[in-house]
């Protein structure tokens, strides 16, 4: 375990050092003084320097990411110091809002107590902003992708509402106490109402969708120690939401209804009534983006971005690995040139990485 430590937080320290061009003599210093810590405590505490860089590389690390050209660009903030729900509720609150930035959306990282023996936060929220999921009698209501954490919520003494589009509280864990459920002031939420640069009886459909994908769940791993609380976003590539989130049969099946007011031959898989209804439903979710001054990318541009992260890793002789089936997004895959390549997905470090549900 210790040796495990040791050697991953010194491959990172020299790679960190390397990368920000410190000198040797900086480098040595700082290896002995984490080396010390680890042999003491069992652990060590990254540096403000340390930190920022290793929740870039992260970025840059993720395999998934299409949109990783801006990974130097991500707004880190180190919230290691909050001790109580309380502080980090705030700071969560805080994430949405600056990250949020009026629909000017800034990619932002916010960081809390890394895990040591006896102390952990864990945030039980997939995304900070998502829609609840019931069962009922007539059907799942709104997300089913939700459906055992608004089970869970309601457990907790959460109040469901029953709507298609009901954003759930949060709820905070710290050090296996009894977790701790708020919900998000209405003031901190920016939605974006869906509706079609030409169909008028697009908007007749009511659906909306939150302006930021804030990932909630998943850790932030830097040379060996754990950030098992550390919330992240960038900004919706419009597929996200179009081709996946309102379009999976598993999750709002929007398709069949769209088909039929685009009079579409339904019924027959040769009139490709489904492209045409993803088709139409993607533009709407960009048009309303754009419309409303929230920032979203299409697929086509971040694809090219993607290109040039691409090339610019290879300038730094850094290789780019990748996951394929992740990275070629679900409508028109090879119109892009990700589809027409392989990439490598092997795991590099440091990386954001999944955790078993707390519930
Ligand atoms: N695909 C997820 C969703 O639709 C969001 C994942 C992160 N996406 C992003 N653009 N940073 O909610």
């Amino acid at each position: 375990m210790i040796d495990d430590l040791l050697k991953e937080a010194e491959e990172f320290t020299r790679s960190c050092y390397k990368e920000l061009n410190k000198t040797e003599q900086e480098l040595e210093t700082r290896l002995n003084e984490i080396n010390q810590q680890i042999v003491s405590e069992g652990f060590y505490e990254h540096t403000v320097v340390e930190l920022e860089y290793g929740a870039k590389v992260a970025w840059r690390n993720s395999n998934r990411c299409i949109g990783r050209l801006f990974w130097d660009h991500l707004n880190v903030i180190d919230k290691r110091n909050l001790s109580t729900e309380e502080e980090i509720i705030d700071a969560l609150f805080e994430h949405i809002e600056s990250a949020t930035n009026k629909g000017r959306i800034r990619p932002s990282k916010t960081i809390f107590l890394q895990k040591v023996p006896n102390k952990t936060v864990r945030i039980w929220n997939h995304q900070l902003v998502r829609y609840a999921g019931y069962k009922t009698e007539q059907g799942i209501l709104g997300d089913p992708h939700s459906l055992s954490f608004t089970e869970i919520c309601i457990n907790l003494g959460w109040e469901p509402k029953f709507g298609k589009f009901d954003v759930l509280p949060i709820v905070i864990q710290m050090n296996e106490k009894h977790p701790k459920l708020v919900e998000i002031p209405e003031h901190l939420l920016l939605e974006v109402p869906i509706r079609h640069p030409h169909y008028k009886w697009f908007e007749d459909l009511s659906l909306k969708w939150y302006a930021v994908p804030i990932i909630s769940d998943m850790i932030l791993e830097i040379g060996g120690i754990r950030y098992t609380a550390a919330p992240f976003n960038g900004w919706y590539m419009g597929t996200e939401i179009g081709a996946r989130n309102l379009a999976d049969e598993l999750r709002y099946n929007m398709l069949p209804q769209i088909g039929n007011l685009m009079e579409l031959d339904i019924k027959s898989n040769l009139s490709l009534w489904k492209d045409r209804a993803l088709l139409e439903l993607n533009t709407a979710v960009l048009h309303s983006f754009k419309e409303d001054g929230v920032s979203i990318v299409d697929h086509h541009t971040a694809a090219q971005q993607f290109k040039k992260f691409e090339e610019k890793e290879m300038e730094m002789e850094r290789s780019v690995t990748g996951d394929w089936t992740w990275l070629i997004p679900p409508l028109a895959p090879a119109t892009t040139h990700i589809f027409h390549k392989p990439y490598k997905n092997k795991i590099k470090k440091p990386n954001y990485i999944y955790q078993p549900k707390p519930y």
